[in-house]
């Protein structure tokens, strides 16, 4: 009897130490015991509750009823979806040390695969989407130069002249779209690594605006330089912040009617300089501003397309934000308009 207690505890100090959640239930499919990391994902209540009111998954209530019943080991996938998304490969074994009639029970080890079974989703998600979006461009321009080749138009260069500028237009889409896939990629690599070039804000802002100018003037919007005389000075990766910039100012006059204006502004704070660009263009809708730095995400694909967007602006700047240890907010108003701000750490 003691040997077995003293078996019990070790396996008990074992299983505690391990990675993966281990739960051992008893005959009533209770909790009798919960590894650290079992207590760290389900609560400090779990000891005494039913596995039902743990993880609510039939097939996984049905393989432990099957692993009591008959003394096997039963191994399944899970997948949880509220309160948020979990996905579990569950091995269910039953206890060995508890042999008599009346004790039967199981040890359940969990292997918590949520962020694999994720980022595999989040892969052939984003595949799906890439393809797509270089399908539907791809198509206009075969269709322009079948037209071009052997369709109605193969002999009236009128015709074929009206087509070339859509062909034009689609050709750069495709441009824009590969160029932003490969800055986004190249800027996920290096994210964890901080720019340490000692730059000032004002003197790249003040570039980025002189570089917009002819776009701004396009759509009659007037831009308010609202930078006071100072240094502002962060540690920075210039070319990236032009990126920041451009992409920011690009969005507020997209997304803004004619004769509105945006509004630019840099503020020193006691360990931060807070930048900001406020437009009075559509406004984004709650509900979609927690997505709105998602790649290819877009509150109305049909005006972004038109403006030639393909939603990858913002998941950009939201990279170059983090490798900067900065933060952004975003504060916007339905038909009032946006602002975007970014609080740079000082160096
Ligand atoms: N200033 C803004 N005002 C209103 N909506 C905005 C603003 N900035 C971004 N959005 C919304 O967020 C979406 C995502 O912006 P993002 O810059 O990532 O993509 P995009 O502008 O559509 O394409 P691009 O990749 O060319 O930048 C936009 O499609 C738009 O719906
Ligand atoms: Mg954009």
């Amino acid at each position: 009897m003691s040997s077995d207690i003293k078996i019990k505890d070790q396996k008990m100090i074992f299983l505690d130490e391990m990675m993966d959640q281990v739960i051992i239930l008893d005959k009533f499919k209770n909790v009798f015991f919960a590894n650290k990391s079992a207590v760290a994902r389900f609560g400090n209540d779990i000891i005494g509750k039913n596995i039902s009111l743990i993880l609510r998954d039939a097939n996984l209530l049905e393989s432990i009823d099957l692993a009591i019943q008959d003394k096997s080991s039963q191994v399944l996938d899970v997948e949880i979806k509220l309160p948020i998304f979990q996905f579990y490969n569950v091995n269910i074994i039953p206890d060995s040390l508890n042999e008599s009639e009346d004790e039967h029970s199981v040890i359940i080890f969990l292997k918590d695969l949520t962020e694999i079974y994720k980022t595999q989703q989040f892969k052939s998600d984003f595949v799906a989407n890439v393809s797509h979006e270089l399908r539907t461009p791809l198509q206009s321009i075969k269709l322009g130069l079948e037209t071009i080749n052997d369709g109605h138009a193969s002999n009236d260069f009128e015709m074929q002249k009206k087509f070339l500028p859509i062909m034009m237009q689609q050709t750069e889409r495709m441009e824009n779209l590969i160029n932003d896939l490969l800055s986004l990629s190249k800027i996920e690599l290096q994210e964890h690594i901080r720019p340490t070039t000692e730059l000032d804000l004002k003197e790249i802002i003040t570039h980025v605006i002189k570089l917009n100018s002819e776009l701004v003037k396009k759509k009659k919007i007037k831009i308010e330089n609202n930078i006071t005389d100072d240094t502002y000075k962060i540690s920075g990766d210039r070319n990236r912040l032009i990126e920041i910039f451009t992409n920011l100012i690009d969005n507020a006059c997209k997304y803004s009617d004619s004769d509105t204006v945006i509004k630019i502004s840099l503020v020193k704070k006691m360990d931060t300089i807070l930048f900001s660009i406020k437009d009075q263009g559509v406004g984004i809708p709650k509900k979609y501003l927690s997505r709105i730095t998602e790649r290819f995400f877009r509150v109305d694909p049909a005006r972004s397309k038109d403006a030639g967007g393909t939603g990858l602006g913002l998941a950009i700047v939201k990279h170059i934000v983090n490798q900067h240890r900065a933060t952004m907010d975003i504060i916007s108003t339905e038909g009032k308009g946006t602002e975007f701000t970014i609080e740079f750490p000082k160096v």
